[in-house]
């Protein structure tokens, strides 16, 4: 199953926000819908939110034609500045408009149809490079667990929130294809049930044996030690490996530290933020009250409570067991081994 696709000038995207209920999909060509998709949580998860801007840039080119060739750029500009201004904290979002705009910067101003398709090409390329890296990190990920083993995840980090097989969920899916893994317990992810929704339908879909748990739960799971090691995703990873990811990932981090258990973050090397050195300058997205006091329709506490819902927290390195990129494993200190793949991706061109 494609969690969003591009089919004959329109975007087709499965909207999450009805999962498990419905497999429900959306097709557009209006910009305007796909940013307000990502900022509804239809499409989400980090390399997805930024395959769907690269499709969003090249949805808003279809709409420009020869007699307004002078307007293009500010056009497009202000198409990226609105899918930027969706979601503040996964890097992606921001790596993949950059290199929309890189795209656009290259063209010469003559033919809209050449700056049309590629724009186009560079938001295919961006989705097929993410299925790339999701084979790569799940085939080093796998090495790093033991045979037989029980692994905890948080909120989906799986093929719905990817342009492959998912990052967190495409090392579990491999373990499970190659007979390594015993079983997966998911976190249900307060507020907006990522884990119950979405991952638990995934291993279901998958035929992988994993038991749903409330959040509380996890702190059990390792004193009864029935977690060999934590897979997580990421939405932003400073130079120093901090690691910001969905609201809940820290207090596992810092649980698996105290148990004695690895704690691996898996992530492209678009999640890499090459700009920030440490992860107290990660913008960390606040949503709104009502997901946490009306979710899924039912109110649940008393009506203008006060609220406080950040939507991701960041993990401090020295939490971290090792980070899991397309390009390798990398272990602490991270700011060595991360800077190592700055250099690589800098002659890699
Ligand atoms: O708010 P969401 O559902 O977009 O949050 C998603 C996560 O936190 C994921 O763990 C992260 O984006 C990695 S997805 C491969």
């Amino acid at each position: 199953m494609k969690p969003l696709e591009w089919i004959d000038g329109k975007l087709k995207f499965l909207d999450q926000t009805k999962l498990p209920l419905e497999e429900f999909f959306c097709e557009t060509d209006d910009v305007v819908f796909v940013a307000e998709a990502i900022k509804r949580l239809a499409i989400r998860g980090a390399p997805l939110i930024g395959i769907a801007a690269a499709y969003g840039v090249a949805l808003a080119s279809l709409s420009l034609n020869h007699s307004v060739m002078k307007e293009a750029r500010a056009h497009l500009v202000s198409a990226i500045d609105l899918l930027a201004s969706t979601r503040p904290t996964a890097i992606n979002l921001f790596w993949a408009l950059e290199r929309q705009r890189r795209v656009m910067d290259a063209w010469q101003a003559d033919s809209i149809t050449d700056l049309q398709n590629n724009l186009l090409d560079e938001a295919k390329q961006i989705h097929q490079e993410d299925a790339e890296m999701c084979e790569r990190i799940s085939s080093f990920g796998i090495e790093l667990l033991p045979n037989d083993c029980s692994i905890l995840t948080h909120c989906n980090a799986g093929a719905l929130a990817t342009g492959g097989r998912g990052t967190a969920i495409g090392i579990i899916s491999k373990a499970w294809e190659l007979g390594r893994l015993k079983h997966v317990y998911m976190d249900e992810t307060r507020p907006l049930l990522q884990g119950a929704r979405l991952t638990a339908w995934e291993m279901k879909q998958a035929k992988i044996p994993a038991t749903l748990i409330v959040d509380n739960v996890a702190a059990v799971l390792m004193q009864q030690r029935k977690i060999d090691a934590v897979v997580v995703g990421a939405d932003r990873i400073s130079m120093n490996g901090d690691v910001a990811n969905k609201v809940g990932t820290y207090s596992l981090a810092v649980l698996a530290k105290h148990h004695g258990i690895p704690f691996y973050v898996a992530a492209p090397v678009s999640t890499i933020d090459v700009q920030m050195s440490t992860g107290k300058d990660i913008p960390i997205e606040e949503r709104d009250a009502r997901e946490v006091t009306e979710s899924f329709g039912k109110r649940t506490a008393p009506e203008s409570v006060n609220v406080y819902s950040p939507a991701f927290d960041v993990t401090p390195h020295e939490f971290v067991t090792a980070i899991v990129t397309n390009q390798g494993v990398h272990r602490a200190p991270f700011s060595v081994s991360l800077k190592r793949f700055i250099v690589r991706r800098e002659r890699a061109g």
